[in-house]
């Protein structure tokens, strides 16, 4: 059975085109469980794909050019790749995302087959669940299948992530194209973000993951997160190395005294929190709930404490889960300063936690939350 947004986007195709698309592809937003602003000090990741999904319906043409519809925008692009133009503070956004993707992969490849396409999605933007990966992932899926080229997850989402950080000018890391890439059904993955690396590490049994959206967005994202990055930077070029990847604790606390404070609480973060990836990924691999949720705890207290990226709104919704009845362990997930916290939380009271978190986050913050439950999806594929 189709899902209600494939059926969208299939009919967001016909209404566009008159006929039927020939091939669906779809590519998955992410949480991450663990492994934050590691990504880009070469470390360690824990992410999971997620069922909010970007779908795009689509027909290869006999020429070059690409003709997409937003059914979520209500709007129509078209370019050929050969003649791509970047348009600054566009209002069709989406578009800029598709026509980086397009860049970066005809930069790649052999010239790429054109195609009819309409697009749909679920995953909530600018919430940390990377509605940005999933459209480039998504993107790419529809180019390869149309011009008929080899789908190779890490390759692509290095390609993708070009289009991120030269098209789009944010300077992200490898962790979202990778997940939305390479995710497994029922699994998170442990990414090595330097080899680019994947082990999939099952959920563990009588658990689910809960999303909760804190429904604050933070502007300058941007900037507090290239700061961060060229903090992380300078830590690395004292202590010699590429990458604080290559910094182990003992080496960190030899000398941390050298370091300059704030550099300092930036160094302990990503160091501690490469180490707490790699043992929650163990703890995952023996089906340990208990453990895996203290590395999350202390994971946020990490970023609230040493990497500073949590907002009040976040630190609500991690306190309110933890004192939730089986709930294992909370933090917030992704770029920070706004947006989405995770739970782990024993299937049992699944449905009370969601429910409970509503009502009480409703009442803490004054904003309305949004609290869900999500399975760990497959990364990008064709679905027709
Ligand atoms: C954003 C970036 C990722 C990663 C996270 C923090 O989501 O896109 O590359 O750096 O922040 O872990």
């Amino acid at each position: 059975m189709l899902s209600a947004l494939v059926t969208r986007a299939i009919q967001a195709y016909k209404a566009q085109f008159g006929e039927s698309p020939s091939i669906v592809v779809r590519a998955p937003g992410r949480v991450n469980i663990i492994g934050e602003h590691t990504d880009y000090n070469d470390g360690f990741v824990l992410p999971m794909a997620i069922e909010r999904e970007i779908i795009i319906a689509l027909k290869p043409r006999s020429d070059d050019y690409v003709v997409i519809y937003s059914s979520d925008y209500d709007q129509v692009t078209q370019f050929s790749p050969s003649e791509l133009v970047r348009v600054e503070d566009s209002l069709e956004i989406w578009a800029e995302y598709v026509k980086g993707v397009a860049w970066s992969l005809s930069d790649a490849n052999d010239p790429l087959v054109g195609w009819d396409g309409a697009i749909a999605g679920d995953v909530p933007i600018g919430a940390g669940l990377s509605s940005s990966a999933a459209i480039e992932l998504a993107t790419a899926r529809a180019f390869a299948t149309a011009s008929n080229f080899h789908w190779d997850g890490p390759v692509m989402a290095r390609l993708c992530q070009r289009a991120e950080n030269e098209w789009i000018g944010v300077k992200s890391g490898i962790m979202d194209q990778m997940i939305s890439a390479t995710g497994k059904a029922g699994h998170a993955v442990l990414i090595d973000c330097r080899s680019l690396d994947t082990r999939p590490v099952p959920l563990p049994e009588n658990t689910v993951i809960a999303i909760m959206d804190t429904a604050t967005r933070r502007e300058l994202v941007t900037s507090a997160y290239n700061e961060r990055r060229e903090q992380c930077e300078a830590a690395a070029a004292f202590f010699g190395v590429p990458a604080l990847r290559d910094v182990d604790l003992r080496t960190f606390e030899a000398r941390e005294h050298e370091l300059e404070p704030v550099i300092r609480r930036r160094a302990r973060h990503v160091i501690t929190e490469n180490d707490r990836t790699l043992q929650a990924a163990d703890a995952m691999s023996n089906g340990d709930a208990v453990r895996l949720g203290m590395l999350m705890n202390a994971s946020h207290t990490s970023m609230r404490d040493d990497f500073e990226i949590t907002n009040s709104a976040l630190n609500t919704m991690v306190s309110l889960a933890l004192e939730q009845p089986g709930c294992f362990g909370a933090r917030m997930t992704g770029g920070g300063f706004g947006g989405c916290a995770v739970a782990l939380v024993a299937s049992e009271h699944a449905s009370a936690f969601t429910e409970n978190m509503n009502t009480l986050y409703q009442a803490a913050a004054g904003l309305t939350p949004s609290i869900f439950v999500t399975n760990a999806t497959d990364g990008a594929n064709i679905i027709v």
